[in-house]
């Protein structure tokens, strides 16, 4: 069973295709390899505008999410930059609802940014954060990437480069699967690994 086929058959989900089974496009693409292709040019060219953006924001919350995600992806998906409206899982992970996604983000932002403005915010509780952010998956595809570039600028406020190339797709859904199951412990190593203070670079 595909990670979508829980809720959706492939012919049920209204962002895919339901000859080619591949999610609707703004270039029409018709298959996932290229569908895949074209997401990363996007994504690496508008990159730099999403983190200029985050970067300057008072609040790392939900529509600076929506946000960052509208910049990544407005010219591969209609849907940019707004919350899915269908369920979605992955594995044994069940992501939140999507009638729920804007109270459930705005709790975790709303704690997560008072720890930030209080000078409370420890590398280890962003890595917590980080877990529990990945639970929303507010859009359809791009959680991700949209995610790591907010938690680029969550861990600089608090004085650390990230740097995720010292990490990989496998460590990181292991470590999400666990924060899921209420174990930080990989998570937090996770982030120990790929994280250096700034001032070390001094
Ligand atoms: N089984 C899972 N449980 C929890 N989180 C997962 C699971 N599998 C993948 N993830 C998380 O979801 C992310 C992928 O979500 P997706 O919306 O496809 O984003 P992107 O398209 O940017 O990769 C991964 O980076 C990982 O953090
Ligand atoms: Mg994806």
């Amino acid at each position: 069973m595909r990670e979508h086929d829980k809720y959706f058959s492939a012919d049920q989900d209204p962002y895919r295709n339901p000859q080619t089974h591949t999610l609707k496009n703004i270039p029409d693409l018709q298959t996932a390899s290229q569908l895949k292709a074209f997401e990363e040019v996007i994504f690496q060219a508008n990159f730099q505008e999403a983190t200029d953006n985050i970067t300057s924001r008072k609040l790392i919350d939900l529509s600076g999410w929506m946000a960052v995600h509208h910049i990544c992806f407005s010219e591969v998906y209609e849907w940019a930059g707004q919350l899915r409206t269908i369920r979605i899982a992955k594995g044994n992970t069940v992501f939140s609802y999507p009638e729920n996604i804007e109270q459930e983000a705005n709790k975790l932002f709303k704690k997560l940014n008072e720890l930030l403005h209080s000078n409370q915010l420890t590398s280890a509780l962003a890595a917590e954060y980080f877990a529990e952010i990945n639970i929303l998956h507010p859009f359809r595809e791009g959680n991700g990437r949209t995610q790591r570039i907010l938690f680029t600028e969550v861990y600089r406020r608090i004085g650390y480069w990230v740097n995720y190339d010292l990490t990989d797709q496998e460590e990181m859904i292991k470590a999400m699967i666990a924060g899921y199951n209420g174990d930080y412990d990989p998570v937090k190593g996770l982030f120990e690994r790929i994280t250096k203070p700034i001032k070390s670079f001094d």
